[in-house]
Order: structure tokens, then sequence, then C-alpha cells
């Protein structure tokens, strides 16, 4: 239907006869001239309709799919435009056929948009014509193809597993599925392939990989979806060096295919956990600024301010960032604390650096000049820098800094790309008085006597990869040994039946001679966002879910049959009652 494609017309062009196909981008009259801007997926070509050929009646709404054949020939002087591939030349047609006419749009088909994004996704076909879109889609599938050419080379066989599982744990809910075959029992959609791919390892697959989609009933962020894709990887007799290495050349690889702007030396930097929390108050920093949280415990260790005192004197510390340059209002600093506050601080102390002068701040007359100035020296404060302290348990002091951080400071280069390994994450937590698992429950310790003893200062053998502040990835050596996998469910409080029921196949899959092995999983959406300068996954997945979990599109989810719940032996309670407006 097509000779050409629209980045095929060229300067070189001229004088060919060609058959273009696309939609009708814009369409203009000049003194019985129809100007029609043809778009097809690769560009845009000017054709033009003389009026001895066509009739000024002849009907062109914007998005009407027509081919079109004529001769390419140059635009007269003045009239060209080098912006485009094209620009130099346009199509004197002499045919024409109205493929597929086109209703009156939603929104204009355009990369600035205003259209609120719920009715995006209604009509996404039409959002995906925007180039913008068109273009997110493209590098997305470049990505694809990068991620599976580096592996394949790399000797990784791509196996799929189920997405209809038993649960496993991954630290959020489950989306279920019910089996008609056996009513009231569920499958689970996989938050991730994990117990499958170490499975995997223990049937003597050496390397693995997976594009794979996952399902997690989270809420959501501008950075997690119902479903996402991961990058999902494995290897035997493979340490961490092995993981990282491998990680670090597939993203390298898709960085280079999508940002050959961006140099990025390898290998990448690394920081432990402890040092990501104590610098940036987070296990993700974004290093494209500085403005490093400093400890300050040490300069008010015998200060005569009763708040830092009690705080120190309790285990706490005394820790500030210094914000730069900002203006200082009254109204800043309120809203400041009460930032602080929300964030679960018991406050914020603010200081603003004088010259010759002891700092401008509500607490500074409670301090000595020894203090004021060991503080001024440590955040190396010069005139006109806010310094922003904050005096709590050591955990709380590092999130509120780490987010006011966030919060006040700028990339000193936005388009840049900061990769970072974050190593030796903490094995568990404490949430609510329980041990939890920080990465999940197969992640092997450092060392297994000290997991047992004092598990809450067990060192993992995992990481994450960070990309400007987001997190893109994570993994782990893995637990090899079935006594130490028991020990883990023991440690986490899962008594022993409950561990057999639901990971006793796993284990007895250790006893038979599973190999030592590691991986990782990257999040395929958030490493396309952040590389093509979006601040949502929802532009880079075709068919995304909104906030709540619909898709617009299609209406989904939606009720089904009576007949189909009855099959499945489900019937549904009937809705909570919903509290009416008022008025
Ligand atoms: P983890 O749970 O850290 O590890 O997931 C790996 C990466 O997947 C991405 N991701 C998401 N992306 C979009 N929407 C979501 N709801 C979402 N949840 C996670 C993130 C994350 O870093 N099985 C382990 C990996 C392993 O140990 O090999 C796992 O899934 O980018």
């Amino acid at each position: 239907m097509r000779s050409h494609t629209a980045s095929q017309i060229v300067l070189q062009s001229v004088g060919e006869r060609v058959t273009l196909a696309g939609w009708v981008d814009r369409r203009r009259h000049h003194g019985g001239v129809a100007f029609v801007d043809l778009r097809d997926h690769t560009g845009v070509v000017q054709v033009v309709m003389e009026p001895q050929r066509f009739e000024e009646s002849v009907l062109l709404r914007r998005e009407y799919c027509i081919q079109v054949h004529g001769v390419i020939r140059r635009r007269p002087e003045g009239a060209e435009n080098p912006a485009m591939s094209s620009g130099m030349v346009e199509m004197d047609v002499e045919e024409l056929t109205i493929l597929s006419p086109s209703e009156e749009l939603p929104f204009p088909i355009e990369d600035r948009t205003d259209a609120e994004e719920l009715l995006r996704l209604e009509y996404r076909y039409l959002d995906l014509r925007r180039p913008r879109m068109a273009r997110n889609l493209a590098a997305r599938s470049l990505a694809l193809r990068t991620v599976r050419r580096t592996l394949e080379d790399m000797a990784f066989w791509e196996v799929e597993t189920p997405t209809l599982i038993r649960s496993t744990p991954e630290g959020a809910r489950d989306l279920l599925v019910p089996s008609r075959h056996n009513p009231g029992a569920f499958y689970a959609l996989p938050q991730s392939p994990q117990i499958y791919k170490q499975l995997l390892m223990v049937a003597g697959v050496d390397r693995y990989y997976q594009m794979c989609r996952c399902y997690r009933d989270e809420d959501f962020r501008a950075d997690r979806q119902l479903e996402f894709t991961q990058i999902d990887l494995e290897g035997a007799f493979w340490d961490q060096d092995d993981v990282l290495a491998a990680v670090e050349k597939v993203v390298m690889a898709v960085a280079s295919v999508l940002r050959p702007d961006q140099e990025i030396p390898v290998p990448l930097p690394r920081l432990t956990y402890g040092e990501a929390m104590a610098r940036y108050g987070t296990d993700k920093p974004d290093v494209r600024f500085g403005m490093q949280i400093q400890d300050l415990s040490d300069v008010f260790a015998g200060t005569g301010f009763r708040a830092f005192a009690n705080i120190l004197g309790s285990g706490g510390v005394v820790r500030g960032i210094n914000a730069g340059q900002i203006q200082m209002s009254r109204a800043r600093a309120d809203a400041l604390i009460a930032k602080a506050r929300q964030w679960g601080a018991g406050g914020l102390v603010w200081m603003v650096v004088r010259p010759q002068a002891p700092p401008r701040s509500p607490v500074a007359k409670f301090l000595s000049q020894v203090e004021l100035d060991s503080l001024v020296e440590r955040m190396g404060g010069t005139p006109g820098d806010v310094l922003l302290l904050v005096a709590d348990r050591e955990k709380t002091a590092a999130q509120t800094l780490g987010r006011l951080r966030l919060d006040l400071g700028t990339p000193d280069d936005p388009d840049s790309l900061e990769f970072l390994w974050v190593v030796d994450f903490p094995m568990f937590e404490e949430k609510d008085g329980e041990i939890t698992f920080l990465h999940h429950p197969f992640t092997s310790p450092t060392d297994v006597e000290q997991m047992v003893s004092r598990p809450l200062e067990s060192v993992a053998r995992s990481y994450d990869l960070v990309l400007n502040g987001v997190e893109l990835g994570s993994g782990s050596v893995r637990i090899h040994d079935p006594d130490t996998q028991r020990r883990v469910f023991e440690i986490m409080g899962i008594p022993e039946e409950e561990a057999e029921e639901r990971f006793g196949w796993f284990i007895k899959a250790l006893r038979y001679g599973a190999p030592p092995h590691a991986g990782f999983a990257v999040g395929f959406d958030r490493l396309v966002a952040v590389l093509r300068g979006v601040s949502s996954i929802r532009e880079i997945i075709p068919f995304p879910k909104t906030q709540t979990g619909a898709e617009p599109l299609s209406s989904s989810p939606a009720a089904v049959d009576r007949e189909q719940l009855a099959e499945l032996g489900i019937a549904v309670a009937p809705r909570r009652a919903r509290a009416k407006p008022s008025g």
C-alpha cells in the first residue's frame, strides 16, 4: 500500500513517483491549494493537492487515514522547513484515497497536551499516536531488544516460568485467581519468579533470564503498577561480584542505546547500606547533588541545650544538612518544621550562617560559641547558608533529613545519569514489633551464626541498583542450604508446620545438590522511564492502570456473570454501604 515511509522522503527523492500512507496531522488551505501534513510512524511529509486536480470540498479532517500517490518536488523558495527531514520537498498529489475517516478527536494528537490522564487512557490508541508517546514505545522496544541481545550473547537462556502459581512471599499483597477444578483454592499471580528461577538453578540451568510480568497488589505511585515488567536474572556458581558485573553489562547496554549522549564510567560506584543511610538518609540516594547529611552528635556531646542533651543521652543523634542559600522566612521555617514533623521527627532546628556573627536561629542563645563554630565548620557553612538540624532516634533523623534533602536540593545537571550500587543491606528489620526480611526470605546472610544469635545485626548478601534516586532493581546471593533456609523462617516467626506447608516443596529441592547461586531483577519500566526522562512509568507502559487500578479503555476491572462465579464456587459479599454525600 506504500512505496516509502515518511523518513525516506528527502531532498534526493525529488522527481520520484511514490505512494505514502498515514494520517492527516494538519491541513491548511492557501488560495484553493490544500496542504496536508501526512504523518506515519517515521515522520511527516507535506502533501499538496492542487485545485486543478482536487475539489476544495474534498473532506479531509484531522486523523483521517489516507493513501496518496504522486511526485516529489522541491518546495518553493521560502517554504522550506529545515527542521523536518522532508522539509525541503513536498508531494504533488495525483491520487488520494481515504482509507478510513476519523471522528472528531477527544484531544489533539500533539506532544503538548492538557488532556486529563483519564481521558488519555480511555483513548490510549490516540494518545499513543502522539509523537512523544510513539517515541516512548519505540524506546521500550529498543531496550527490550538490547536486553535480549546482550544476555543471549552472554550465554543466558530465556526460560519462561508460570504465571499461575502458589503465593510467594515478596512483601506485597497477591493477586489471586480462583481455580474452577478446586473450588475454594486459588492461584496467585507471581510477585516475581523468585522461587522458580532458583528451582531452575537446582535443575542445572547455568544462566537464566526472563523478561517477565510481575503482579503486586500494592498502593500505587508514579513508579509502581499492579503489573510491571522485570529483567529477571539468575546464575549458578555465582557470587555477588558476578551478578553486579552481569547487571552492569545489561543496564549499560540499554543506557548506551537510549542515552548515547551520556558517558557512564564502569564499574559503578558502590555504597554500603550504612553509608547510604548516614549520608543520604535513604537506601536509594540521588547523588546528582551533594547536600550530604553530617553527624553532629560529637559537636553537642556535652551541650547545655536540653533538647539535644536529652536525645543524645537516650541514644539518639544530632544530624544536619547544609541546604545552601535558600530564603528563610518565618513562613518557610514553619513549613519546613511542619514537614519534618509529618515525616516523624520531633522537630527541626534551623540556622542561617552570618558573617562575623553567630548564626541567626531561635536556638542560638542556648548553644555555646564553640558549639556554633564547630557546627558551622562541620557543615561547611558560608554566610547566607541555611543549616537544618534534627535531633532524634538515628533512623528518624536520617530519614527526615533525607527527605528534606530531596525536597530542597536540585540536581547540578538534571540530565545526568548517576547510577550506584547499594550493598550490605541488613537481613531483617523490626516492623510493629515483629522481625521481617528486608529483601526476601531466600537471601543469604553473610554469617549464619550471627544471624541466629543477633538477627537484627545480621548483614545480608544483597544489593540494589539505584539511578538518580530511583530503585531500579534488587538481588542477592541466595541460601542454598536447607537448614539455613529453615532458620530464616524460624527467625521470622513462621511456625515450622506453616513453613513446611508453604515452602516445604522448595526446601525439599535444596536437598538435592542445589548449587550456590545468586541473581537480580531490574524493574524494566523504571529503567526505561528514567532513561527517557519521564516521571511516571505510566508513560512507558503501553496500556497502564490508573491510580486506582482501573483501565479506563476497557473499563476493567468489571463485574462478571453470576454463572461464572457459581462455577468457581464464589459468592460476592454485598458491598459495604457507601456514605451518602451530605446536603
Ligand atoms: P524486588 O521486589 O526488589 O525484587 O523487585 C525488583 C524491581 O522491580 C521493580 N518493581 C516495580 N516496578 C513497577 N511497579 C511495581 N509495583 C514494582 N515492584 C517492584 C523495581 C524493583 O527494584 N525477586 C526479587 C529480585 C531478586 O532477588 O532477584 C524481586 O522481585 O524496580
